[in-house]
């Protein structure tokens, strides 16, 4: 199972961006932030390191991973600023620390649909580990057709300052499932494309959606089958 932090931008470069978009003057305590951030690197490791451990246990007593692999990211500063003005909030840290809980974010992408819940479960239970939203998108899907099962939790992190509950957003979905989102996602910004072209293809993809669907449970069966003693 690969851990890509490729996309996981490190506190330093947060704090260069802020100062690049020319930001760190409308917000009164940009330290704080930096210390949300820095925070939020530490409850993603947290996670990273629960979810890797999870995996490797199945691993050992089932011989079967549950998790294909992970990807971490930072909320970039300039997404974080436009999630506020969405929500209509002012750039303080209090609305940061209050309204936005996915500036960690981990996706969890399993071979089947089972891997997701039983990884969810396993996860949710920990001691430490507090759910605060859940949705699941599996059991409803969105309009678009989009499935995943998202998550927020809060994990403690111990600093030298003390321990703080961070929140850390995941998104648990299959690879067909990240398949699909993945080619949505493009779709989705191609604002210059023809119109009734872009509708088709959505139109397709909500179809393609619960095919993909059918076919993941069937193979499902087929792998529990395999797996029954
Ligand atoms: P915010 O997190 O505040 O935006 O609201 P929310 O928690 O209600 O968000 P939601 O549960 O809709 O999930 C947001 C994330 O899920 C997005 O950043 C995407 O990564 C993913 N997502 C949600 N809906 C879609 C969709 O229709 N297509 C694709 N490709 N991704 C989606
Ligand atoms: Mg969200």
């Amino acid at each position: 199972m690969i851990l890509e932090r490729s996309n996981f931008m490190n506190v330093k470069q947060i704090e260069e961006q802020l100062t690049q978009s020319n930001l760190q003057n409308r917000i009164p305590d940009i330290k704080e932030l930096i210390n949300i951030y820095q925070l939020s690197h530490s409850a993603a490791n947290e996670i990273g390191t629960k979810l890797e451990n999870l995996d490797d246990e199945y691993s050992t007593d089932y011989d079967h991973n549950p998790i294909h692999h992970m990807e971490e990211r930072l909320k970039s500063a300039n997404s974080l600023f436009g999630k506020l003005k969405r929500k209509g909030l002012a750039l303080t840290t209090e609305n940061v620390r209050d309204h936005i809980f996915d500036i960690a974010g981990i996706r969890v992408v399993t071979n089947y649909i089972d891997d997701i819940y039983t990884v969810e479960k396993a996860l949710s239970e920990q001691s430490d580990v507090t759910v605060l939203k859940r949705k699941d998108y599996i059991e409803n899907p969105k309009e678009s057709g989009y499935r995943s099962l998202h998550l927020v939790v809060s994990v403690p992190v111990f600093q030298s300052k003390g321990v703080f509950d961070v929140p850390v957003e995941i998104q648990f979905r299959t690879i067909g499932m990240d398949m699909w989102a993945s080619l949505e996602h493009q779709l989705s910004y191609k604002t210059d494309a023809d119109p009734k072209k872009v509708q088709q293809h959505s139109a397709n993809l909500k179809h393609y959606a619960k095919e993909l669907n059918d076919i993941e449970i069937r193979m499902q069966a087929i792998f529990r089958d395999l797996q029954a003693k």
